[in-house]
């Protein structure tokens, strides 16, 4: 057994289940118990989901990066921590062993002392996938600075946003990122969303590029430069602060079904252990494992699965800064080659994008390697399911179906790979710990009989190490949006099946929330920056299924007048979405029409337009309600 708390057998995951739902505090505080504190808790638990309130491990003392970091020096030292396979195939690899990363964070942490970053303060990162993101990442962690990563594809406008709600007083960011054949100017989008905002105190840039940017005196300053001040020095080591269980570690924004996107916070103590567990346990990681997680760090996926989860456990964590079909359709599985990957970890969207190509790109790769598969970000369907087993498991590798979110810190329900049973399409079992409830439209909770299935909307009734603490400056949204659909219990958002031994099959967000490629967006986000242009009067958003992304986005339009011509008009909304949003909530589909079917009260029908755009035009139910049935069928025969 190589971690003390992984599971080894289904009825070890029977027992361990039992034990952590009749006795959580007593379970969690054995698991914690495999960390490095500076001072243990002095409660295991205090919580409440009306407020809501939760605490764990409440008093105790330790650094998430000491975890990360120092205490793998002695036995995995010379071990590959981080790896990296860069954008252009031809570009030479890194690897950092966890002393070399040890020393980088290190100095990077007194790079941010030296610009006067302190415990507390808010540090936005928006960088590419190089390792220099993972390092500031753990840097800021290192000296209890508050991270918030974003990703790389959203607009300076967004990061406005983010910037303001967080008020964050520094930066770190990249000349530009290389992703595929594109070259982002990250600087420069950095400067945009700087126009107007006067309280960033420090902006640190990162060459990757090589892409001319400019410099603001006094603010601006480079990384490189820095980090030979810290050299010349001769400092290779920073005592970490020590922070208390409960401290915030990051914020990372989600969007939600209103229009402002929220800052989900997580803390250092609950976290660590949530990701570091359900690491170990969900892909069985044995030491020397080459770990491979396809996730951008910019969402909640690289935060737990790249960096935390991984470097907590002393596993080699390997980062790709591309995309999977460049230079072509091959990549992945030439990377998984040349760096022996053991775990594969990737989106139901990535597999049929790569499906799309047929198996010829498949074909020069070996792949014996993989040990275990896994997917994360939306439902996969089948066929995606077993071509994944097929194609790239060759039939011997277990795959795992993690079902969580960026609010829950880690993956949820799923099976554990090799230990519990896997079924193609199905999140099967939670994890020890979790208590997943279905509850009916009423909220009224169906409870779970044997040989009985059942479907309904998906919650959690008790806490777990890495759920959300709160919405930043502001708890009661963060009431507002997961624990006031249904008194005393975390509402997830998804619908699910229950099957008659109690698997769970997410079915969906239910509501107004879309899942595109894996990524989440608010119908309401879009909705608001489309209605951001000039000619549009009204619009309404829906999502639609589509063959890669998993959900597209369609989008009804009213337009004033029609002097141009609707695919300029279209152009210009895709464009102001682009520069509002970013490039990711872009509709696929804009109809124009005039008018939008609402109720007496004027409230849109969303459930009609939904319909609609689905093609489901014969079935559109209950329109009785309908202020004028005339709109519906114009919007019918326009249907693109
Ligand atoms: C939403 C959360 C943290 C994972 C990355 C996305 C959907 C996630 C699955 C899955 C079906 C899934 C849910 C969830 N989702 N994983 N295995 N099967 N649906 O994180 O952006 O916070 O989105 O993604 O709808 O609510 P996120």
């Amino acid at each position: 057994m190589s971690y003390p708390h992984q599971i080894t057998s289904l009825d070890d995951y029977k027992s361990t289940y039992k034990k952590s739902i009749e006795d959580p505090e007593g379970f969690w505080a054995s698991v914690a118990d495999n960390f490095t504190w500076r001072k243990k808790w002095d409660s295991v638990l205090n919580w409440n989901f009306t407020e809501p309130k939760v605490e764990w491990f409440k008093g105790a003392k330790l650094n998430i990066s000491e975890n990360c970091l120092d205490r793998h020096l002695e036995t995995r030292g010379d071990q590959p921590a981080l790896l990296w396979e860069a954008n252009d195939p031809e570009e030479h690899h890194r690897a950092l062993t966890y002393k070399k990363l040890y020393e980088k964070v290190c100095q990077f942490a007194h790079v941010l002392k030296n610009n006067g970053v302190q415990k507390g303060d808010r540090v936005c990162i928006y960088m590419g996938m190089i390792p220099e993101l993972p390092i500031a990442v753990l840097a800021c962690a290192r000296i209890g600075a508050i991270h918030s990563v974003i990703f790389g594809g959203f607009s300076a406008q967004s990061i406005a946003d983010r910037l303001i709600d967080a008020q964050a007083e520094y930066i770190i960011t990249c000349d530009g990122a290389f992703r595929g054949a594109k070259d982002i100017p990250l600087k420069s989008v950095i400067d945009d969303a700087l126009i107007g905002i006067r309280f960033v105190k420090k902006v640190i840039v990162y060459t990757r590029t090589h892409t001319p940017v400019s410099m603001i005196k006094g603010r601006d300053v480079w990384w490189d430069d820095e980090i030979k001040k810290v050299e010349t020095l001769g400092l290779h080591d920073f005592e970490p602060e020590e922070m208390d269980a409960e401290d915030p570690l990051f914020i990372l924004y989600t969007s939600g079904s209103t229009g402002k996107p929220k800052g989900v916070v997580h803390t250092c103590g609950g976290y660590m252990v949530y990701t570091n567990y359900s690491f170990v346990n969900v892909f069985q990681y044995q030491p020397g494992d080459i770990h491979f997680c396809t996730a951008d760090i910019g969402w909640i996926t690289g935060h737990s699965y790249i960096v935390y989860g991984p470097l907590s456990a002393g596993a080699s964590s390997l980062m790709f800064e591309g995309v999977p079909t460049f230079p072509d359709a091959s990549r992945f599985w030439k990377i998984v080659d040349k760096f022996k990957v053991n775990i594969l970890y990737t989106a139901p969207t990535a597999l049929r994008s790569l499906m799309s190509y047929g198996d010829a790109p498949l074909q020069d790769s070996d792949l014996s390697s993989l040990k275990v598969l896994g997917t994360v970000g939306e439902p996969i369907n089948e066929e995606a399911w077993h071509w994944y087993d097929q194609k790239v498991g060759k039939g011997k590798c277990p795959i795992v179906d993690t079902w969580w979110q960026t609010e829950n810190g880690g993956i949820l329900i799923s099976n554990i790979a090799g230990i519990t049973p896997a079924r193609a399409g199905w999140a099967t079992l939670p994890l020890p710990g979790i208590q997943p409830v279905l509850v009916d439209e009423k909220g009224i909770e169906i409870p779970y009989k044997e040989g009985e299935t059942a479907s309904g909307n998906l919650c959690i009734k008790f806490p777990w190490p890495g759920i959300l603490r709160t919405t930043y400056g502001d708890h009661e949204r963060c009431r507002q949006a997961y624990f006031s659909a249904y008194p005393g219990l975390y509402f997830t958002g998804d619908g699910a099946l229950r099957d008659s031994e109690g698997f769970y099959r997410i079915t969906g967000r239910v509501d107004d929330v879309l899942n595109v490629s894996g990524h989440r967006i608010g119908t309401a986000e879009v909705e608001n920056a489309i209605n951001m242009h000039a000619g549009v009067i009204e619009s309404a958003v829906v999502g639609y299924p589509h063959d890669i992304k998993g959900q597209g986005i369609y989008a009804f339009v009213i337009y004033n007048g029609r002097e141009d011509s609707d695919e300029r008009n279209r152009k210009d909304i895709l464009a102001t979405v682009t520069r509002i949003i970013g490039a990711i909530a872009k509709p696929d589909k804009i109809q124009f029409v005039t008018g939008l079917p609402k109720t007496r009260s004027g409230k849109i029908m969303r459930r009609i337009l939904r319909k609609i755009a689905e093609g489901e035009m014969k079935n559109l139910g209950d329109t009785s309600t309908l202020l004028d049935p005339g709109v519906v069928e114009e919007i019918k025969s326009g249907k693109l």
